[in-house]
Parts: structure tokens; sequence; C-alpha cells
């Protein structure tokens, strides 16, 4: 009933899940972003969030290892008065011991939302279409939307208006260069993006952020020259090599990323670039310790930020703010 009538009350721009970072369009973002600055004041000021989860329980099924997604979801969902349930990667067994179908229609008889970090974007999606509850995608093999969430907090809160703000991407077109296309085209960044031949980002999630900086005034470009990609840069971001799920990949990828690495010579073409990161990092190979310990670098800020937009997530897909 609750549910109804919550989706009745829904206004265009709240999706039912994120599970891209296309999903809350434009004004949800900005929406969402407003909220969890608003979390972030309060917390730095000492003040309690309120109880805007009182009694909403939220599953939480990982399929991978995580410290970040994992605390500041379980912190946020316990801060506002709610309640956690972490299933591990060996507890459900997702296509396994049964289908993630019949996992969501399980989940949905209890929990309030669902937040499913998994390999397969494919997976994901079939979760959430058997999902009543909202869906939050925690990182699957395509996106990673509560990382760009935060980046975006991020470099507002470093920045002022993201506008014409340029922000570089060096390294592999990942899952979290991906979510960071489509929330930075939402937010009128512009983004350049340098990756090895091969290991480019998705045509399909470049198309559609395209699309999106049309519409906000910001612009995408993919290339293969990292130093072209950085000059000018107001930020520089990096991310691991080899994903989660693609270790056997590892030696090669160092081979083939090794001019990639961000570095002091490469943050010589934007000496004043914030330098970010999602973390974990692997030091020495696609960062240097200078860069991630350095003056200009934020991953930390980075990785508190996840706390406030994830809460904001929650309250907004909940309509419970
Ligand atoms: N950045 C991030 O998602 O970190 P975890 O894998 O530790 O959750
Ligand atoms: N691209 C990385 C991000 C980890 C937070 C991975 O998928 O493993």
């Amino acid at each position: 009933m609750t549910a109804v009538t919550a989706r009745a009350r829904r206004p265009a721009s709240r999706p039912r899940h994120l599970l891209s970072s296309a999903d809350l369009g434009p004004d949800g973002q900005e929406r969402v972003l407003a909220l969890a600055a608003a979390l972030r004041r309060g917390r730095h000021a000492g003040r309690a969030p309120g109880h805007g989860l009182e009694g909403r329980m939220v599953a939480m099924l990982f399929e991978k290892p995580s410290l970040r997604t994992r605390v500041t979801f379980d912190a946020g969902i316990t801060a506002l008065g709610g309640h956690a349930i972490y299933l591990g990667p060996d507890e459900v067994g997702i296509g396994r011991r049964e289908t993630a179908t019949d996992v969501a229609r399980n989940l949905v008889r209890w929990v309030d939302a669902i937040v499913f970090r998994t390999f397969a974007h494919t997976t994901l999606v079939e979760l959430a279409e058997a999902s009543s509850v909202p869906v939050i995608n925690a990182l699957s093999d395509l996106e990673h939307p509560c990382q760009a969430l935060a980046d975006m907090l991020t470099l507002a809160g470093r920045l002022g208006s993201l506008r014409g703000r340029r922000l570089a991407f060096i390294g592999d077109g990942n899952n979290v260069c991906h979510s960071l296309l489509l929330a930075g085209s939402n937010a009128g960044l512009r983004l350049s993006v340098a990756t090895p031949p091969g290991y480019e980002p998705s045509p399909i999630v470049v198309r559609d952020a395209l699309e999106l900086a049309r519409r906000s005034g910001g612009s995408v470009e993919i290339g293969t020259d990292p130093r072209a990609a950085v000059a000018g840069a107001d930020a520089v971001y990096t991310d691991t090599w080899t994903s989660m799920g693609a270790e056997a990949e590892a030696d090669l990828r160092r081979i083939r990323f090794a001019g990639y690495r961000v570095d002091a010579a490469l943050l010589a073409g934007a000496p004043d670039a914030l330098v970010m990161h999602c973390l974990p990092a692997h030091r020495g190979e696609e960062i240097s310790d200078e860069a991630l310990d350095g003056p200009t670098s934020v991953v930390l800020d980075q990785a508190e930020n996840r706390l406030y937009v994830q809460q904001a997530l929650l309250l907004d897909l909940l309509e419970a703010s």
C-alpha cells in the first residue's frame, strides 16, 4: 500500500531504481546532490540527520568485496534510523542457488530497498525487473553510479558550479569511467577520457553521455593520449587498471596501461588539478604515491561523500525525506 502511494506521487525525474548514472536525469541528480550537501553540512556541524529511514530495512547483497560501499551504506542507513542486512558473496549464491528473479521476489517480502553489487550488469537488471522496491547499483561491470554521485558532490564542494569545468579520466574505460561520463554530462562538465587502444568506454555509454552533454552544455572527448586529456583539467581521475572479476588479465593490463599512470610527470600538464580516485588504489600502478597523497588529492573526500549521497539517494528513492 505504501509503495503504491509512493509510486503515484513519484515525479517524472524520480526513478524507481538507480541502476545507471543516467537514471536520475539532471534534475534528479541535482536534487539528490543538494540533499547530500545538506546532510554533509549537518554532520560537519554535529547535528543528527533525523530519522528519515526509521523502520526501513535495506538488504545489501554483495557478490564482490567492498570497504567504502558497504560501510557507508550500513553507517548511513543506521544513522537515519533504518537497518541494513549485509549478505556477502558466500551467502545468497545468485545464479547458483537461486536466480536473481527469485532472490528479488523473496527480498521484497521483507525489505524496503535492495543495494546490489554484482558482476554482470544484466544480473542487476534481472533482479531490478523482479523487484517492487528500489534497487540501487552498488557496482556492476558496467557502472558505479553511487561513486559518480559522490564524485560530483566532491567536485562541487571544491569547485562550486560544475558547468564548464574540465575533468580528465585516465586509464580503463570501465564502470567508474562510464558512470562519470553520464553523471558528469548531466552536470555540464567537459570530460576528456584517455585510455589505451582497445580499452575505450562503451560506445553506447559514450553516445548517451554525448546526448546528456548536448543538453547540459557539457562535452565528451574520448582519446588515447593522456597528456592531451589532462592539459588544462580542473580534476584528473583514475581507477584501477584491473577491475574485480578481470584479475586473470592483470599482467597484460600492467603492460598495456604502463603509459597511463597518474603521476607528477602527467600532472605537470595541470599542476593545480584535483586528483581523484574511487579507491582502492594500486599504488605505483595507476597512480603514484605522490599524486594519491599530494596536496590536491581529494580521494578521502570522495570516500566520505559516499555516505551523504547514498543517504540522500535512499531518502529520495523511498520518498522519506
Ligand atoms: N570505491 C568503492 O566502491 O570502494 P569499495 O569497493 O571498497 O566499496
Ligand atoms: N573499477 C573497479 C572499481 C572498484 C570500486 C572495479 O570494478 O573493481
